[in-house]
């Protein structure tokens, strides 16, 4: 499952809610996070869309290693480009779902859970996705969910109700 979205969309904590109720339903699960994966195997990578490519090329080859032998895989990546994502769309295969998170740019800012937007605009960062780099927003997601007005658990359930007719369909 692709999450896909602006920085403070939603994507981790989506993630990490659904792992933990995918897990208490008997999968096995994984998660992919832009926060993690960043500070370990893609460290050598920044923002310029050549590093952004090549940390979604990576990202998509782990999650179809994890997901060939039978793990359900969360991506939490922004992954702004359409490009990138249909790449990763095809190295996954049949399995790949994308999940739009779409609380809009105003409200993304408005969190800030991390101050980085204050900064992009003060021109501290740079290349900074919605301010200063480009988000292509996906055409036809699977799932298009807007998290500013839904609740987590709320967001928890459609994703469950979709992902069951999913995973079911990759079998
Ligand atoms: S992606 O564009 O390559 O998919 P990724 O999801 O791995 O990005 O990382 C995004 C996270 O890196 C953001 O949530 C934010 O915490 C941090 N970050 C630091 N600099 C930037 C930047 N210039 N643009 C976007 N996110 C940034």
């Amino acid at each position: 499952m692709w999450f896909t979205g602006l920085s403070g969309s939603g994507k981790s904590t989506l993630a990490m809610a659904l792992e933990r109720r995918l897990f208490s339903e008997g999968y096995e699960v994984f998660v992919l996070d832009g926060d993690n994966l960043r500070h370990g195997l893609n460290s050598n990578l920044g923002f310029s869309p050549e590093d952004r490519e090549e940390n979604i090329r990576r990202v998509g080859e782990v999650a179809a290693m994890f997901a060939n032998s039978g793990f359900v895989v969360l991506t939490a990546f922004i992954s702004p480009y359409r490009a990138d994502r249909e790449m990763a769309r095809q190295v996954i295969g049949q399995g790949y779902y994308e999940v739009f998170l779409n609380p809009g740019l105003a409200a993304c800012e408005d969190r800030d859970p991390k101050g980085l937007y204050k900064k992009a605009r003060a021109g501290e960062i740079l290349q900074f996705t919605g301010v200063s780099a480009p988000y292509e927003e996906p055409e036809q997601p699977d799932v298009d969910l807007d998290t500013a007005t839904r609740t987590v658990e709320d967001c928890v359930e459609v994703l469950i109700d979709r992902a069951n007719l999913a995973f079911r369909l990759a079998d």
